[in-house]
Formats: C-alpha cells, structure tokens, sequence
C-alpha cells in the first residue's frame, strides 16, 4: 500500500520532470509535427493532464469544474470510449490552444490533483491512479524521442542542452551466456505497479539458447553495411526488403555520411559516430537482416526475460523475435482504460529492456514495450541470439 504522502511526491515529481525536459525547448519546437508517430511537445504537455482530468477529476473529485469544453476533444489521443478526437497526424496544425495556455492547463490539474490526492485515495482508484502516473513517465520518453526527431528532421540539426547521455559504452568484452532447457516462469509477480500486458504468470518451455551479454555496437553494424547488407535480400524479410527499398534505407536513422565516414545527430549535434556505443534507432527489419547476417537470430521475449538477470541493461530496447501478443488469461479492463495496451495487439513487436531515454523507476525486466516493426525513432537497438 502506498502512503498519501508518498504518492503525492510521485505525482509531484512526475509531472514536474515532464516540465523540466521541455526547459531547453524554445516556443516553436512545441507546435511541430514532422511526421505522424511523433507528436509535438505541446501536446504531450496537453495529453498527459488530460489523462488526469478525464480519468480521475471528472469522474472522483467532489464539485470539479473542466478546464476547457474542448481540451478533450484535443487532447484524447485513441480513446473510442471517451469521444471524437482530433486525427493524430493534425496535431501539428493546432496553433491554438497555445503553449501558455497548455502550460496553465498542467498546473491547474496538478493542483486540484494535489488537493484531490491529500484527502486519501480509495483503494478502488489506486490502479487508475498508478496507471496515469506512469502514462505520464512513457509519455516523458516519447518526449525525449519526439524532440530529438523534430531537431534532427531539421536540415540545420540544431543542438540541445539535454539531461541525457544518448551514446554511453558497455566496457566489458562481447560473450555467450549459456542457458540451459526447461519450463520457466513469465510474467510479473508481486505488488508492485505493472501494465495489464505483463499479467497473467505463466509457464513457456525454452530450448537450449545462448545470448550475447551486450548490446551490437555501431563499429559491427557498420560492417555489415560495409559488406553490402542493406543491398542482399537473402537477408531480409519481404515486408523488411520492400520498407528498404520504398524509402531507400543504406543506414540507422539520423546517420550521415559525411567525406566518407559515418557521423550521426545526437542531441548534442552532429557528431563522428563512437563505434563502441550501442547501436540505436533502428527498425526490426534492420535488427532481423543483421541477425541473419552473422548466423544469429533475434531472442524471444521469453529467452530475454529468463536471461536478463545475467546481464546489464536499459541502455537501448531491444527488439525480440516475438509479436505482441496477450498472454494466457489476459483479460482487458471494462470500457476506456482496457483501450490502453490490449487494443494494440496484433501487427507489433514487443521490445524488452529500456533506454538512455526511459524515465527512471519506470521499466522493469518483465516490462513489455511494442511497436511496429518499421519504427526506428526510439532508442532501438539489439541483442543477438542462437540455438
Ligand atoms: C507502449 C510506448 C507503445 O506510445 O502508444 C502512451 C505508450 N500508451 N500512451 C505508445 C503509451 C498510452 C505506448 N507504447
Ligand atoms: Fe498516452
């Protein structure tokens, strides 16, 4: 059971470091959309404080009066059950409500949420409560991604005073771990918070495998490129090869090839790629050819979960062999909460670990993330496996 003080801190705090990584942001990178899976800072701003006011204000506090008639309407992002929304790819054209105004919208949920959270939260509204709470956390990574894609889609690639590291180095020595066949355990156990998608604890039986204890670097992709992977399509899939093709795929995203060597836009600028740092930002396809390549495959979200204990990470999500699926007995919420993650099962990948933009306590080993197999915006890396 958590206290009344200590969830109103993690309140406090969430919405508060959601705040801080905007500092850097001047008033125009708010509004942008450069492309439809990113949204603009605005928005996020909007979005998560909605969450608050539709699932817990309206409904729980005594005498609530809503901020704005039309903020719903803005900011719902896919909830069928809640009412018409704007289309995601027109978040980018609202200029209006503008950016102070979103700004007064977050503080005046915050503080009716803050007298809301003083008088004692019923048990009954605990996992709502958590689960906005933690929406706000993924919505703070997606912040960090979204930002960094409205930066470096801009041909100047502007730099930014960011409070994260995007390129940090694994020191040890690349090896196998082996783990032996069997039945084991997945899924989330205890009391803590988890997402609906990573209950219902089951057994999966697991052949003999062998994962790498670290991360592929930008130094062995940046073989692969050089060994022609991009242009062999015994590599690929053929939804992977088409992708290529169609958007002329040769390299991660955010690499450039400048005089003949391969640099690539961080927050921080364009810089020489450091060959030791873990690769990022690709999509599954390009996880699954490099795989190939090297006589390897991608592990399954289980192998990863049973062997994640015998190495380090969270430094990039990495891509798994599997599809986002539910696991057995998953049952989804009644109504708009149950929208959250079941919906969204089919057509996706899972990914599993974290990254340098993950916001701290929220990942966890059974923590399962998804996206289409295209999507490269994230820090996505991988971890190669073998029978
Ligand atoms: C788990 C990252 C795929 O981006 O839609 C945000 C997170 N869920 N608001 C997404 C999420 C609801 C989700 N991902
Ligand atoms: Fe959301």
């Amino acid at each position: 059971m958590i206290h009344t003080q200590n969830l109103v801190q993690l309140f406090s705090e969430t919405r508060q470091l959601t705040e801080d990584i905007c500092k850097p942001l001047g008033i125009e990178d708010y509004v942008v959309q450069p492309t439809i899976d990113v949204s603009p800072p605005k928005w996020h701003l909007g979005h998560t404080t909605w969450f608050f006011e539709e699932f817990i204000l309206k409904p729980h506090k005594q005498g609530y009066r809503i901020y704005h008639q039309d903020f719903a309407f803005v900011f719902n992002s896919y909830y069928e059950n809640v009412g018409k929304r704007v289309i995601r790819s027109d978040r980018g054209n609202l200029s209006r409500p503008g950016v102070t105004q979103v700004f007064d919208y977050r503080h005046y949920v915050t503080a009716e949420m803050k007298e809301f959270l003083q008088q004692g939260v019923p048990d009954s509204l605990m996992e709502t409560l958590l689960i906005g709470i933690h929406h706000e956390k993924q919505h703070q990574e997606l912040l960090r991604t979204d930002i960094k894609y409205i930066l470096g889609n801009n041909p100047l690639l502007p730099a930014l005073n960011t409070d994260w590291i995007e390129h940090p180095i694994e020191r040890h020595q690349t090896d196998w771990i082996t783990i032996p066949a069997g039945i084991y355990e997945i899924g989330h156990a205890g009391t803590d918070f988890c997402y609906d998608n990573e209950l219902g604890k089951h057994q999966v039986y697991l052949g003999d495998f062998q994962i790498s204890n670290k991360l592929v670097t930008n130094a062995e992709f940046i073989e692969f490129i050089a060994a022609g992977g991009y242009q062999d399509f015994n590599l690929w899939h053929a939804d992977g090869w088409t992708w290529a093709q169609e958007n002329q795929i040769t390299a991660p995203m955010y690499w450039h090839q400048i005089d003949g060597s391969w640099h690539y836009y961080s927050t921080s600028g364009l810089e020489a790629i450091d060959p030791e740092a873990p690769l990022a930002h690709i999509s599954y396809y390009e996880a699954f050819a490099y795989s190939q390549w090297k006589d390897c495959r991608l592990p399954t979200e289980f192998e990863w979960e049973v062997s994640q204990k015998h190495f380090n990470w969270g430094l990039r999500w990495e891509w798994t062999e599997s599809a986002y699926l539910p696991y057995p007995g998953y049952t989804k919420a009644a109504g708009a909460i149950g929208e959250y993650n079941g919906k969204f099962m089919v057509n996706q990948k899972v990914l599993r670990g974290g990254s340098v933009a993950t916001s701290p306590v929220h990942t966890r080993h059974t923590y399962r993330n998804f996206f289409q197999p295209e999507l490269r915006w994230q820090f996505t890396g991988l971890r190669l496996a073998r029978s």
